[in-house]
């Protein structure tokens, strides 16, 4: 092996014994076993021994033998873990949230199985033991310190779950990983299990209620492997029209809130979810009013940094960055500047209905498609093809303030209106939307009946091309609908998605 470009990161003896490379430690894991990966939107993944694996699951696969894995992460994660493994026919199995391209054909195929999860609920489902035993825990750190504590690296995610709850723990070891994360973490360990559950004591986003290592039992770790790999984050795309025009009616929106008392000047603590639209919000917030606000998120992207560099956002709490590669340069050259202003938690922690709720964050998620009562699909094109996975949005939407859900009108080159009579697989139910915002303008359905709710949602958000198309079907569906209270012609209903197949704007 070349000598480490760097001093080595493992300061303590029992975890120096167990160094290996990445190829002997991928020995380790069996066809069959459950494993827990560290990773969470590109962030903080093992890098090194899943792709040692996929090689080895190749040669098995040569050689006729069946060899795959489970694989249950923080989130989704980057080619070297999802892309590598899911490219050599690795994974039967997989939770919680998945945006890599090879597994989700697969998943999509239906030769991956796939349980998509609110992100909250893996650690304790895991602690219950609903999902099973889980093998091996393969985490990134940052570093092992003398006294045998670990120190995560640019994720969090359900690592402590996987370090404390496996049978064997692999740790990757990544020099790459800025040094001064250390006291950037805040690791939770009060969590139980009911009936023992006591209240988190988190009551502002800046509260640390943890310590800033794991706890990793030596005697479990089989092996540790030193690695020099950056995370790979996609860049984010620039903000479109339709992406600024959502940032302004939302920002338009917060400001009348706030004038009307309802919001304070700094508003409430910020969730926003992954994806352009969601970073071009944050952009647009640079300019607006709010001052100073914080971040209650699950993901750190580009648009918060921003807002932490110009000191618009004070703090911001996650449990990973989900950075370009511009943007993670330009936090890992300045880390000192924000330690004191950002921490990650466990995820079970960054999402926890009960701190959601307690905070009263304003939760801002993109959406596939939304109908004129107000029920989002976050996941799933035409009913059954899964495009990531619900992510923590379920955790923010139902315990949020105000629950807010944002797409263009259109997809697919504005071949589909994403405002339909019913969506064709439902995430979030009406109850938990509050608003629901496009380019076209922006529908406020809090306290509203579902018949005043799809006047709001048509009045405001559906694109010119497809109002006449939609006030028609509701107009018939007023008339002639068996019930009255939530008027639907479900045949009617389903064919608005069907017609999209039919012209062929679907394929692909
Ligand atoms: N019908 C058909 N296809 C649609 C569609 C619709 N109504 N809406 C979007 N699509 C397609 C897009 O065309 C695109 O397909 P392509 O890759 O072939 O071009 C794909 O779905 C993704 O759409 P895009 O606009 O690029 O997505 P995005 O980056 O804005 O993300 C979600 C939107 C909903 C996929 C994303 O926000 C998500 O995964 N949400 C769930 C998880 C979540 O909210 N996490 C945050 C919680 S903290």
């Amino acid at each position: 092996m070349p000598a480490p470009a760097t001093p080595s990161r493992i300061a303590h003896a029992a975890f120096a014994a167990k160094v290996m490379d990445a190829d002997a430690a991928a020995a380790l894991i069996a066809p069959g076993m459950a494993v827990g990966m560290s990773g969470f939107t590109g962030a903080g993944y093992p890098k090194a021994v899943p792709q040692a694996l996929a090689r080895r699951i190749e040669a098995a696969h040569a050689r006729g033998d069946a060899f795959a894995i489970k694989v249950w992460t923080g989130a989704s994660t980057g080619p070297e873990l999802d892309g590598a493994l899911a490219r050599a026919h690795g994974i039967d199995f997989r939770l919680p949230y998945n945006s890599d391209p090879i597994a989700r054909e697969q998943i999509n195929a239906g030769t991956m199985e796939y349980v998509d999860m609110h992100l909250s609920q893996v650690a304790p489902m895991c602690w219950q033991g609903y999902l099973g035993p889980l093998d091996v825990a393969l985490v990134e750190v940052s570093a092992i310190l003398p006294d045998g504590s670990v120190v995560p690296s640019s994720s969090v995610g359900n690592n402590k779950t996987w370090l404390d709850r496996a049978d064997h723990v692999i740790l990757e070891v990544n020099r790459w990983q800025n040094a001064a994360l250390e006291g950037m973490h805040d690791i939770y360990y009060g969590t139980a299990l009911p009936p023992y559950r006591v209240p988190i004591p988190l009551v502002r986003p800046q509260d640390r209620i943890g310590q800033p290592t794991f706890r990793v039992d030596p005697a479990k770790v089989v092996a540790v492997v030193e690695t020099d790999t950056p995370d790979r984050n996609a860049p984010f795309k620039e903000p479109d029209a339709a992406a600024h025009g959502i940032a302004g009616h939302l920002i338009e929106f917060l400001r009348h809130e706030v004038a009307m008392g309802r919001l304070p000047q700094g508003l409430l603590p910020l969730q926003s979810g992954v994806g352009n639209i969601a970073n071009a919000v944050l952009h647009g917030l640079m300019d607006a009013p709010f001052d100073p606000m914080t971040a209650y998120t699950e993901v750190l992207q580009d648009g918060m940094l921003e807002l932490l560099e110009a000191g618009k956002l004070s703090m911001a709490s996650a449990t990973a960055f989900s950075l370009s590669p511009d943007a993670a340069e330009r936090l890992n050259g300045d880390l000192h500047r924000f330690r004191d202003r950002i921490i990650l938690r466990p995820q079970e922690i960054s999402n926890h209905p009960e701190l959601v709720r307690r905070l009263g964050c304003i939760a801002m998620n993109g959406m596939i498609e939304a109908d004129i009562y107000g029920n989002v699909n976050s996941t799933h094109l035409m009913g059954s093809r899964i495009q990531n996975g619900i992510g923590g949005s379920g955790d923010f939407a139902r315990n949020a303030s105000i629950s807010i859900f944002m797409a263009p009108s259109t997809a697919k080159g504005g071949a589909i209106s994403t405002i339909v009579p019913q969506v064709s697989h439902v995430d979030h139910i009406n109850q938990d939307v509050a608003v629901i915002v496009t380019e076209q303008g922006l529908a406020d359905l809090r306290g509203l009946a579902p018949k005043q709710r799809a006047e709001q949602v048509i009045a405001h958000c559906v694109h010119p091309a497809f109002r006449d198309q939609l006030s028609d079907y509701y107009a018939r569906a007023l008339r002639e609908s068996w019930g009255r209270h939530t008027p639907v012609l479900l045949d009617e209903a389903l064919s608005w998605h069907r017609r999209f197949v039919q012209t062929g704007s679907m394929r692909g």
